[in-house]
């Protein structure tokens, strides 16, 4: 009780308090004024409940909190305050109803085009605070505070977190038998990377990992593991989450025949350039043929025997590369 009398007084005189008097500032001294007037005389009649005290969310998706308080009958939007906020190091209004009408001019850019409060529901005596494309940076505690013919307010604690959902992983041989295996993912919180062989030994201490963060908080991790390798042989990444005790893996291939496959793949190419050629060759050499025939009135039979005499001479060249 004393905590929140000492509001009015807080502007004046800072107190060391914890929640101390944070609840509404000079920004909304109207506001501030009504919530002590009701504290006073009408908080026992009315309280506001958070069925759900802690929402745990990925990262990326959207989450609706919710508060209850009691409405009684016809809900009359004029006697109605609705207040969120962020308890960061500093408060950060997250959304205001004042008497009604919301106002987000002191709204925290944090959450700007993000929020929407539920307003159909107030009627059913739940705020219900919707955050869009929820980012790491939204989790924490939020107080949800309500002024209806009495006030009071309760905390929701928000987690996010971003799992290591898909792992990008590289293969590069560095010359005898020794190979160069890398695993990268992003996620939250910090993971561990472990490398395992076949048989699931341990290989951790043969591996580099190395940490980057971005503007979105989101852990960059990169994991190179150099090892001698006889072919064929698998490794097992795993990113190793301990805080959401969560763990994703990826497996890797050393194959012996890697540079087989790519000199194959450059046969093929060469093949279909030469097809290619052949095929457009003999199509110039057949229109040239025509137009020999148009001009100087040629024989028919004779221009068609070059022209698949060609033809059959360049896929032979094919056939033997
Ligand atoms: C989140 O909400 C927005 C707006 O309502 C919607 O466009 C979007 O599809 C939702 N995203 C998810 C992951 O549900
Ligand atoms: C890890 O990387 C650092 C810097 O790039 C290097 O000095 C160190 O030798 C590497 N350690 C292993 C085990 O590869
Ligand atoms: C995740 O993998 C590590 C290493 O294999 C293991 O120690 C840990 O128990 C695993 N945790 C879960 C929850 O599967």
């Amino acid at each position: 009780m004393f905590k929140v009398i000492c509001c009015a007084v807080d502007q004046v005189i800072p107190l060391p308090s914890a929640y101390s008097c944070s609840i509404f500032t000079m920004e909304k001294p109207l506001l501030l004024y009504i919530f002590v007037f009701h504290w006073h005389f009408l908080n026992a009649l009315f309280t506001v409940e958070a069925p759900q005290s802690l929402y745990t969310v990925e990262y990326g998706s959207n989450v609706t909190m919710e508060c209850t308080f009691p409405v009684n009958g016809q809900l009359k939007f004029r006697d109605l305050s609705v207040s969120w906020e962020k308890k960061d190091e500093f408060r950060k209004e997250v959304y205001v109803l004042l008497k009604g009408e919301e106002d987000f001019s002191s709204q925290h850019s944090d959450f700007k085009g993000r929020i929407k409060l539920l307003k159909d529901k107030l009627n059913f005596g739940q705020s219900l605070l919707q955050i869009t494309d929820v980012k790491l940076r939204d989790a924490g505690f939020y107080r949800c505070l309500i002024d209806y013919r009495g006030a009071d307010y309760k905390m929701i604690n928000l987690k996010v977190k971003a799992p290591y959902r898909t792992i990008n992983q590289g293969v590069v041989s560095t010359g005898d038998k020794e190979w160069k295996l890398t695993c990268q993912s992003e996620g939250y919180p910090k993971a561990e990377v472990i490398w395992q062989n076949e048989k699931y030994q341990d290989l951790t201490d043969k591996a580099n990992t190395s940490y980057e963060t971005g503007d979105d908080q989101l852990y960059r991790v990169t994991s190179t593991l150099t090892i001698k390798s006889r072919a064929d042989e698998f490794f097992h990444c795993i990113f190793w989450n301990e805080e959401l005790q969560e763990n994703t893996s990826a497996i890797l291939y050393v194959a012996d025949s890697a540079e087989d496959i790519l000199w194959t793949k450059n046969r093929r190419f060469v093949g279909a350039i030469l097809i290619v050629t052949a095929l457009f060759g003999s199509v110039l050499l057949f229109t040239l043929c025509i137009r020999k025939e148009l001009s100087k009135n040629e024989d028919k039979h004779n221009c068609r025997d070059v022209s698949f005499e060609e033809e059959d001479l360049k896929y032979k060249q094919v056939e033997k590369t």
